[in-house]
């Protein structure tokens, strides 16, 4: 497989990272999916390759560098190099502020902005040497990032400070990385709508948003409907193609023109 290139999308067992890795292998890449859930990356890469795309799972956490470390050198064993580097994986463990406690703090920030910077930092030498050729598209960097990181939400104070963060490593990597011929940029969507994050609610599930957040989200929403992971992943598949060479340190905001959303406490 010389000419296709790797893309690793992290937290891909499920959700809109299933639906990144799908595309990118859709737009002729080899789809390496990461999970921390074993199983759940299997299955998405056997789907992918029960219908002929070219998918690899690759398990592990992001939130520790010593995993992330051996998921970039596993990558870097298989395929010897890496073109795009997904940042999808994320959680949530909603909490009024003055009630949160240091572990739902920490837990949201290890694994959103930590994992993503510790997956950034174990990538660059792979996505440096990387790329199909010099004449090639550069290398990219997607990170997700969400509204809640630039606008805040209530309950929300560790994932909006993980997606700030973000977005803040987002801006700061694309100017140390632009002269290596590597692209970063964030994708900040709105409300993706069927995701594990975004489902209704169950009685003592850690998953999932109450049903009446959900309909004062999706009244909110100008477009008139709630986003599907494929919104965001044909935006990753730009952001990843060649065709978005000249862009970078950015934030795109995936969201149907909803800017705010209101939740009442
Ligand atoms: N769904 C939305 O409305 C929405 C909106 C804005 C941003 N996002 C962001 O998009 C990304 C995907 O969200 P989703 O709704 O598909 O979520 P999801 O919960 O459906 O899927 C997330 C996946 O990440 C995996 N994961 C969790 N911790 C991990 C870790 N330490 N290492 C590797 N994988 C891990 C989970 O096992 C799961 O498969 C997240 O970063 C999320 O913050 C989602």
């Amino acid at each position: 497989m010389p000419d296709r290139r790797i893309a690793l999308v992290t937290g891909a067992g499920r959700g809109i990272g299933a639906a990144i890795a799908r595309r990118l292998a859709e737009d002729g890449m080899v789809a390496v999916v990461n999970d921390v859930d074993e199983d759940k990356a299997h299955e998405v890469a056997g789907l992918l390759l029960e219908e002929g795309f070219v998918a690899f799972p690759v398990a592990g956490s992001v939130g520790e560098s010593e995993s992330a470390d051996l998921i970039i050198e596993e990558v870097g064993r298989e395929f010897g190099r890496l073109d795009v580097l997904v940042n999808n994986a994320g959680v949530t463990r909603p909490a009024m502020a003055h009630r949160m406690t240091d572990e739902t703090w920490s837990y949201v920030i290890d694994v959103a902005l930590t994992g993503t910077f510790y997956m950034c930092r174990a990538a660059f030498k792979l996505l440096r040497d990387g790329g199909v050729s010099s004449q090639g598209p550069n290398r990219k960097v997607v990170n997700l990032s969400s509204i809640n990181g630039i606008y805040g939400t209530a309950a929300n104070a560790n994932y909006s400070a993980a997606k700030a963060g973000i977005n803040g490593l987002t801006r700061t990597l694309s100017r140390e990385w632009a002269s290596y011929g590597i692209n970063v940029n964030a994708i900040a969507p709105g409300y993706i709508s069927g995701t594990r994050m975004t489902s209704a609610l169950e009685d003592g599930s850690d998953f999932g948003l109450p049903v009446e957040v959900i309909r004062a989200v999706e009244e909110a929403i100008p477009i008139g409907r709630a986003g599907v992971p494929e919104d965001v992943a044909g935006v990753c598949s730009w952001l990843a193609s060649s065709d978005s060479d000249y862009v970078c340190g950015q934030i795109v905001e995936v969201h149907g023109g909803m800017e705010i959303i209101k939740v009442n406490e």
